[in-house]
C-alpha cells in the first residue's frame, strides 16, 4: 500500500447504494494508505468522485462539479501545492481516457472493477505529475479482504454480487458494471456474521438483481437460500436491493414470510404498467405477473410495504400506456416510488429510438404521476396512525434537530422527541418503540413508548 500520509481526501458519492458501498471501500483503502478524510472541498488535497451515469441529469451534475474544481486554490498548507481530482464509478468506467481529454484538471480515472488500485494510481499521479488511467473488464467478484470504512456503526451494505445480465433496453448499467458475478455463499455469510459481531443491527444485501444471485456460480439462483443463511447469523434486520420481478421466486416469498429478521418491505421496480412498454423495455414480465407477486407478498407478509422505480416517457410510451402505469400505481399502493423521466443513454438499444410523445406531454404525465404517488404514499402511511412501530434510531432529524429520527421496519422515516435527560447520541443505534400520532406523505412522527434505553 503506498504511503499517502499527510494528505487529506474527500469522497463525493453520486447514485445508487452500490456506489455508497464502493465509497466505503474507497475510504477504507485511503485510510489504509494513511490519508485523512475531510468533509469540505477546501480542506482536501484529493477529491474523489464516485460517479453515476444511469440518467442524463446524473452525468450533468458530476461534470459540473468536476469542472468547478479547477477554479479552487489548493488547500492552505497543502504539501502538494495543488488539488488532485480522481474520478471513479460508472462514468470513469464508461468514459475512461475521454474524461482526461475533456477535463484537463482530472488526475486519476479508475473504473468499477479496480477500486483497490486507487491509492497506487494517486501515488503515481503525484510522483510523475501526469494523469493516470486504469480500467479493467470485470473478472473478479468483490473481495471482502479489502478494508472498508462504514458510514454507520449499526447499518451495513453487504454486496452479494455485482453486474447485471438483463440489458433492459434503456439501461447503461450492464455496460458499466459488467455481467453478473456472485460471491460464494459462505463468504457472504461469513461477512454477515462478522458484521453482527461488530455490532451491526441492520444489513442490506446489495446487487443489481439479487434474485438471480448464484446463477453464475451454482447454475441456478440461490437467493432464497442465502436469505435463510444470513437470517441465521443473528442479524436483527435484513433488507435487500434490488429485485427484478421476473426472477422473484415463490421460494424467496416464503423466505420473506418465515425469516424473522427480513423486514416487511420490498423495493420492486415496475418501470411501467403497460405490457407493450414492458416488452419494449425488455423487462420480460407483464403487469399481471407483477401484480401476482404483489398479491402473494401481501398474503404472505402481512402489512408489507412496497417501493418502486418508474420511468415516464420511454420512447414508445403513449398516453394509453401511461394510464396503465397510473393504474398499477393505484393498485399496489406504494409507500414510496422513485419516478424518472426517460433519458437517452448512448450505447443502449433504446437510444436509437425516436419518441412518440412530445416533451410537454411527458412532463405533464410525470407531474400527474408524482401527484398519484404522493397521494398513495400518504394513504399507505395512514394505516400506522395510532400504532406502535419499531424504529432503528439513525440520528438527529434533518428537519428538526430537537428530534431524533430513524427507520421503521417498513422503511418509513419516523421522527420522535429524545427523552429528557438522555443525550441523543446515546439513542443512536437502538431499536425503540414509537407510537405514531402523525402520518404524513414522507414520514411518521410520534412519542416513544416503554423505556427500552
Ligand atoms: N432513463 C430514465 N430512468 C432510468 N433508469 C435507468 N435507466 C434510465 C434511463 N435511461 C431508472 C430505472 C431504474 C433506476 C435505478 O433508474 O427506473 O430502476
Ligand atoms: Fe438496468 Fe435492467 Fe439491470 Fe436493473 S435489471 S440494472 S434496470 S439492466
Amino acid at each position: 500500500m503506498p504511503d499517502l500520509s499527510g494528505l487529506r481526501y474527500l469522497v463525493k458519492t453520486f447514485g445508487c447504494q452500490m456506489n455508497l458501498f464502493d465509497s466505503e471501500l474507497v475510504c477504507g483503502l485511503m485510510e489504509a494508505a494513511q490519508a485523512k478524510r475531510v468533509e469540505e472541498v477546501e480542506d482536501a488535497d484529493i477529491v474523489i468522485f464516485m460517479t453515476c451515469c444511469v440518467r442524463e441529469n446524473a452525468d450533468t451534475r458530476v461534470f459540473g462539479q468536476i469542472a468547478s474544481m479547477k477554479n479552487l486554490p489548493a488547500r492552505s498548507g497543502s504539501q502538494l501545492g495543488t488539488r488532485l481530482v480522481a474520478v471513479g464509478g460508472c462514468i470513469g468506467q464508461r468514459d475512461g481516457g475521454k474524461l482526461i481529454e475533456s477535463f484537463p484538471n482530472i488526475d486519476v480515472v479508475f473504473g468499477t472493477h479496480n477500486i483497490e488500485e486507487l491509492p497506487e494510481l494517486l501515488a503515481q499521479a503525484i510522483a510523475c505529475a501526469k494523469p493516470q488511467l486504469s480500467l479493467i473488464d470485470d473478472r473478479v467478484p468483490y473481495d471482502s479482504s479489502f478494508p472498508t470504512v462504514r458510514e454507520s456503526r449499526f447499518q451495513a451494505w453487504l454486496p452479494i454480487m455485482k453486474g447485471c445480465n438483463n440489458f433492459c433496453s434503456y439501461c447503461i448499467v450492464p455496460y458499466v458494471r459488467g455481467r453478473e458475478m456472485s460471491r460464494p455463499m459462505e463468504e457472504v455469510v461469513a461477512d454477515a456474521r462478522a458484521l453482527v459481531d461488530d455490532g451491526v443491527r441492520e444489513i442490506t444485501l446489495l446487487g443489481q438483481n439479487v434474485n438471480s444471485y448464484g446463477r453464475d456460480i451454482y447454475g441456478n439462483p440461490r437467493f432464497a437460500k442465502l436469505l435463510r443463511a444470513v437470517g441465521k447469523t443473528g442479524i436483527e434486520r435484513l433488507r435487500f436491493l434490488t429485485s427484478h420481478p421476473k426472477d422473484l421466486t415463490d421460494e424467496t416469498i416464503e423466505a420473506m414470510a418465515t425469516v424473522e429478521s427480513i423486514m416487511p418491505f420490498l423495493h420492486l421496480p415496475v418501470q411501467s404498467g403497460s405490457n407493450k412498454v414492458l416488452a419494449d423495455m425488455n423487462r420480460r414480465y407483464t403487469a399481471s405477473h407483477y401484480l401476482g407477486i404483489i398479491d402473494k407478498l401481501k398474503a404472505a407478509v402481512p402489512g408489507i410495504a412496497f417501493s418502486t422505480d418508474i420511468i415516464v416517457g420511454y420512447p414508445t410510451e403513449t398516453e394509453a400506456d401511461f394510464l396503465d402505469t397510473m393504474a398499477i400505481v393505484d393498485e399496489v399502493g406504494y409507500s414510496q416510488a422513485f419516478t424518472f423521466i426517460y433519458s437517452k443513454r448512448a450505447g443502449t438499444p433504446a437510444a436509437e429510438m425516436e419518441n412518440v410523445s412530445t416533451r410537454e406531454e411527458i412532463q405533464d404525465r410525470f407531474d400527474r404521476l408524482v401527484e398519484v404517488v404522493q397521494r398513495g404514499a400518504y394513504d399507505a402511511n395512514q394505516v400506522d396512525r395510532g400504532k406502535v412501530v419499531k424504529v432503528l434510531v439513525e440520528g438527529l432529524s434533518k428537519r428538526d434537530d430537537s428530534k431524533l429520527s430513524g427507520r421503521s421496519e417498513k422503511n418509513q422515516t419516523v421522527h420522535f422527541d429524545c427523552p429528557e435527560g438522555i443525550e441523543p447520541e446515546q439513542m443512536v443505534g437502538r431499536i425503540v418503540e414509537v407510537r405514531v400520532d402523525l402520518a404524513r406523505t414522507w414520514y411518521l412522527s410520534g412519542e416513544l413508548v416503554g423505556q427500552p434505553w
